[in-house]
């Protein structure tokens, strides 16, 4: 950490005051809409998500609401959260529903293979996941289980969720004391398949997927958005089968799951708090090679759907370190620093240009898991810097996306890659212009000319994210060292605005 600070103090010596940034928008060009769904989360049976962060029971000595901890419902419902994805990840295909429904304290016991080999009491099942999504205000995104489960399983807990019929499975979801059915849109058909999910290849896939789909019905008023199992990062090969062989009538979504992990052959995927400048811009590499990875596959889905029926579903994201230390190595409990605020902010303005395609993305993971929104020790809840970029991007939900213009250095990695300097986005919503900065650079601030054409701007505001230094992180019952701010960084200059971003900081400005 010392070299950080040594770096750090340097470069607040040789800050650079020169306007080094051009940033020229083009609202005039806006024409998509960013799906509210760019700001998905996902909640696995997986470590202490689920377990101990959102569910703790009834009778917990936490307080909490019918089972659900009260401090992590009100830091979700702050969120916002427009789609939450469940029961899994890995944990998905081996998930037998029908375990998790009826009265808790009769419920089967289960070991989750996939994460630790940890005993749970499924008391937090369908009715559980679905009664949250509603208290939250959000679409459910429901993984099937292609991988151990059978189609008529599968067929079945659709019909249990949303047929408002007198059928068995309609009429038993009543007698565990709910009438009408949920809605149920996104649905998930298997999870990466080609691993954990059946380990199956794309071309054996295809035809389960059709097969289940087939299957997944539509009653009543709902209408599922069927989703396939998609690439790991980047395989294309099984998107090109995906849209060969599956196409556009029969699924509305296609995922790909991409992690911000180097060296992951090597199982060394490096401290959550304890890296070098090195490591840090290595991970923003590799994170902002997401970029690269969603631009090679939707190459191939425009060959077989010109006319982008099938959404682009980058349905987990995001970064993942080394556990803490003497945590349950199956529990990915990591801690989030100014570092992974810095991977949320870069990805977020990637996924925000694409929104022609990129349809829904779900950060892996929305409480105690990977990099989370929140994470939770016994009665304890903490903001992770993550959650604060989320909450900072809020505005740009259904905003319009603005094309732009942005010149700025590259800082160099190593011979083959390199970072830009600053990273941006741009919305404009009910005629409100949104911008967002993320400066990457380490040990220089920046200032960013921001110009808009047709327009003079005359001012902004907004807020900032920032920290000592890059590791920096909030800890249990400590104050906060990272939370937006207001932040006082802006100048205008005849029309323009001068915006001068810290070193490492993120900021999202309304402009006036
Ligand atoms: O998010 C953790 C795991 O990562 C998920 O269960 C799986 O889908 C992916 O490999």
């Amino acid at each position: 950490m010392k070299r950080l600070l040594l770096a750090a103090l340097a470069a607040s010596a040789l800050s650079l005051h020169a306007q080094d940034v051009q940033l020229t928008l083009h609202p005039q060009d806006a024409k998509n809409v960013i799906p509210a769904e760019i700001y998905g989360q996902f909640a696995e049976h997986l470590g202490s998500c689920i377990y101990g962060g959102i569910w703790v029971g009834k009778d917990s000595p936490i307080p909490n609401t019918e089972g659900y901890r009260n401090d992590v419902l009100q830091a979700l419902k702050d969120l916002e959260i427009p789609v939450l994805r469940w029961p899994g990840g890995c944990f998905a295909d081996e998930y037998h529903w029908m375990d998790g429904i009826g009265p808790q304290e009769n419920r089967p016991r289960l070991v989750n293979n996939n994460w630790g080999g940890t005993v749970e009491d499924n008391s937090f099942g369908t009715h559980e996941f679905l009664n949250l999504c509603e208290m939250l205000g959000c679409e459910p995104y429901v993984s099937g289980n292609v991988g151990s489960g059978s189609v008529e399983e599968m067929a079945k807990w659709i019909e249990y969720m949303t047929s408002d019929t007198n059928s068995t499975m309609a009429e038993l979801r009543r007698k565990n004391g709910r009438d009408k059915p949920w809605k149920v849109k996104y649905f998930g058909v298997g999870n990466e398949s080609w691993g954990c999910g059946g380990n199956m290849t794309p071309e054996y896939y295809v035809n389960e997927y059709r097969r289940y789909a087939i299957y997944a019905r539509d009653y009543g008023k709902n209408r599922l958005f069927r989703i396939a199992s998609g690439a790991n990062a980047t395989d294309n090969h099984w998107t090109e089968v995906c849209m060969k062989q599956i196409g556009p009538g029969r699924m509305k979504g296609l995922s790909v799951h991409y992690y911000a992990v180097r060296n992951w052959d090597e199982g060394k995927k490096g401290s959550a708090t304890d890296f070098t400048a090195q490591n840090y811009y290595e991970t923003l590499s590799k994170a902002m090679g997401i970029e690269k990875c969603v631009v090679d596959h939707m190459k191939i889905m425009d060959k077989y759907d010109p006319k982008k029926k099938v959404a682009f579903m980058v349905d987990e994201w995001g970064t993942w370190w080394e556990v803490e230390p003497g945590t349950n190595p199956g529990h990915l409990f990591q801690q989030n620093t100014m570092r992974d605020a810095i991977v949320a902010s870069t990805s977020l303005d990637i996924f925000q240009k694409y929104t022609d395609r990129i349809k829904m993305t779900n950060i892996a993971q929305v409480v105690n898991v990977l990099q989370a929104m929140v994470l939770t020790r016994g009665d304890q809840m903490l903001l992770t810097p993550t959650y604060y970029v989320f909450t900072m991007y809020k505005p740009h939900k259904l905003g319009t996306f603005i094309p732009a213009d942005l010149t700025c250095e590259q800082i160099t990695v190593n011979d083959k890659e390199s970072v830009p300097q600053v990273s941006s986005t741009q919305s404009v919503k009910d005629g409100v212009i949104t911008l967002s900065l993320t400066n990457t650079d380490l040990s220089h601030e920046h200032t960013v000319a921001v110009n808009v054409d047709g327009m003079q701007i005359k001012g902004a505001e907004g807020t900032i994210i920032n920290a000592r230094n890059i590791s920096d992180y909030n800890e249990f019952g400590k104050a906060e060292k990272i939370h937006p701010e207001v932040f006082k960084g802006t100048q205008v200059k005849k029309g323009q605005l001068l915006v001068t971003l810290p070193a490492h900081s993120i900021v999202t400005l309304t402009l006036k």
